[in-house]
């Protein structure tokens, strides 16, 4: 890293030499010679160091690289973990992002008439997917033209079609040029689909979430009685039964909610359509939060501009500690009523490491399901009180680990607690305990709670 920023500042300056070159200043005259004739006056030509200098200065560029070392975009291993994998890459890798943004790849599921199975179209080239998410993933012009048009141009502010839905939910926030578009191209939450090979129906397809929210509610989604009720479920809960990561953009634009019909209207809140994600997550620096580290946690400037709020910090009542109280309320409420045979289908987490939620509920729910799997949940068993058989043993469990599962109490979930489950995950992982869309968060808690009654 640190040989990389020496050969960076290298060919910066060599660049600057040999742009400058044509711009030294001349010594002292000599004695004047005979005077020749007059030649014909020269196009002006264009100053190359001033076009630089439009970007790379202290206030601009370089105070900028300093704050983005601070952005988990920067820090995170993800991109490297998931490079090459096409599934993966789109939102993990900077090449990935470009391709699927250039090439327009579309967020639909097909149907794949030689397998029978639904294929994930939202995908990047394989060989184009790797680069972790620097400068260029947002600003993909930098250096097209050297000119003041290539930044801050953003890489794509069109509207998204939300892969969660298979393309069928399209966000568009317009506010700031759509610039949280950009962000919600990758912070979105990733499809629920049908991955029960024993069960050849619609296999690979997406979950129907408008016709889960209207099913009868005390139907079973999931029984995990025996092998043949086993068979017949569309979905295999497991561990990694979830919204993925990246709920923000869901919550942020009021969508992909489990929208059970229920006493509460799903309403959105001012922030949808007047605060851009940079608003909050890029005002001015606090300590190493704000600005291109993107991190909102303590930062408050964004919430105190014209036209917005006055005064709003950490104490206000009204603005932060309420709203908050209340979302963090109703996912306790909510977790506690998500269980069967007096088993939580949630899973706690009480390690603040590995568990990115950590702190936000009492219970450190991180929005897993509460099952079995030695493999990708190997404290699970510990943690929690209690813990639901997997329906799916991998062929690489060992022995005891499969005489163990058998042990375990099976797991059956009616359609209503799997929508409030989704409905968990949505408003848990956006972090904010409703600061992003009080209203609509509100309203997925509070009709599903309804729902399980
Ligand atoms: C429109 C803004 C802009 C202009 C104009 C501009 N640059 Fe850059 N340049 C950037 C950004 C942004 C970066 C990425 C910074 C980083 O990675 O830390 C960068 C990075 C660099 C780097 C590091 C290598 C790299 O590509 O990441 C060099 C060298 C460089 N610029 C040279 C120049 C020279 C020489 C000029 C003038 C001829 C120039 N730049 C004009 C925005 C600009
Ligand atoms: C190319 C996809 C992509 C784009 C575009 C993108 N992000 Fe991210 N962002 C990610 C990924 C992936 C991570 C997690 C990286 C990791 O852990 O390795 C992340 C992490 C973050 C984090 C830190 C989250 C945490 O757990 O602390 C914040 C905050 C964030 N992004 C905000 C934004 C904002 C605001 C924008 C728009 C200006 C944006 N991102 C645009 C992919 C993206
Ligand atoms: C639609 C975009 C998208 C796709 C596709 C995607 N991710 Fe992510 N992923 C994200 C975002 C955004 C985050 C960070 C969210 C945050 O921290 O707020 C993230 C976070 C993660 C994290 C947590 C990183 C951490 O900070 O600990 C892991 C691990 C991860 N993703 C793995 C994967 C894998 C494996 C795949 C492919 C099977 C994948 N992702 C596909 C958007 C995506
Ligand atoms: C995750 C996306 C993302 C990444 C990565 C990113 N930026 Fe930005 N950048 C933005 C957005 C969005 C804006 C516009 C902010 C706004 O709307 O107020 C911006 C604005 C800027 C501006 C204009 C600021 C101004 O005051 O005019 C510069 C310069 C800039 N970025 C440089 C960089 C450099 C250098 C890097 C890498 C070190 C970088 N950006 C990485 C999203 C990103
Ligand atoms: C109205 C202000 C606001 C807007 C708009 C907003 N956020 Fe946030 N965001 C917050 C607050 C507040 C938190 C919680 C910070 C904390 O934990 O103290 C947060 C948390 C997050 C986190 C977890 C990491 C962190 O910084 O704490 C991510 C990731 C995130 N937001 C992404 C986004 C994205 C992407 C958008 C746009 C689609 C967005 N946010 C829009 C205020 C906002």
């Amino acid at each position: 890293m640190k040989l990389q920023k020496f050969f960076k500042l290298a060919i910066f300056t060599l660049a600057l030499m040999a742009f400058g070159a044509a711009c030294v200043k001349e010594g002292p005259p000599g004695k004047d010679g005979a005077t020749g004739p007059g030649g014909t006056n020269g196009t002006n030509g264009k100053d190359a160091n001033e076009t630089c200098k439009m970007c790379h200065t202290p206030a601009k560029v370089d105070i900028i690289a300093v704050q983005f070392e601070y952005s988990k975009h920067a820090t995170g291993e993800a991109a490297i973990a998931e490079s090459g994998n096409a599934g993966c890459s789109p939102c993990h890798t900077q090449g990935g992002f470009q391709d699927v943004v250039t090439r327009k790849v579309p967020a639909t599921f097909t149907l794949n008439t030689t397998t029978g199975k639904f294929v994930n179209d939202y995908s990047c080239d394989v060989t184009k997917a790797y680069g972790e998410l620097l400068c260029r993933t947002c600003h993909s012009s930098i250096h097209e033209t050297y000119t003041s048009t290539d930044m801050p141009k953003l890489t794509s502010t069109a509207a998204v079609p939300l892969t969660f839905t298979g393309g069928k939910v399209v966000v568009n926030l317009t506010q700031d040029g759509g610039s949280s578009n950009l962000c919600i191209k990758c912070h979105q939450p990733r499809p629920f689909t049908f991955n029960n090979s024993k069960n050849p129906a619609n296999t690979g397809d997406v979950l129907d979430y408008a016709g889960l929210a209207k099913a009868v509610k005390t139907d079973l989604f999931f029984d995990g009685t025996s092998a043949a009720t086993i068979a017949q479920a569309k979905i295999l809960p497991g561990y990694r039964t979830h919204t993925h990561y990246g709920t923000v953009g869901a919550i942020v634009s009021g969508t992909c909610g489990i929208e059970f019909a229920g006493t509460m209207a799903y309403a959105q809140a001012v922030h949808v359509t007047k605060a851009a994600c940079s608003d909050c997550h890029m005002a001015s620096m606090v300590g190493g939060a704000g600005g291109h580290s993107f991190n909102a946690k303590g930062v408050f400037t964004g919430c105190n501009i014209s036209g917005c709020h006055t005064g709003v910090d950490a104490k206000s009542a009204k603005y932060w500690i309420n709203p908050r109280a209340t979302i963090k309320g109703l996912l306790e409420q909510l977790a506690a009523k998500l269980q069967y045979n007096g088993v939580q289908f949630l899973n706690k987490n009480t390690d603040a490491t590995s568990n990115l939620w950590y702190g936000i509920t009492s219970g450190n729910y991180d929005g897993y399901l509460n099952v079995y799997d030695p493999a990708t949940n190997p404290t699970g068993l510990a943690m929690n009180n209690g813990t639901f058989q997997n329906p799916n043993p991998s062929g690489s469990w060992t022995a005891e680990q499969k005489a163990i599962n058998l042990t375990l109490p099976v797991l059956k979930i009616t359609n209503a607690q799997f929508g409030a489950i989704i409905n968990f995950q949505l408003c848990l992982r956006e972090y904010s305990l409703g600061i992003h869309n009080l209203d609509y968060s509100k309203a997925l808690l509070t009709n599903s709670l309804a729902a399980l009654n």
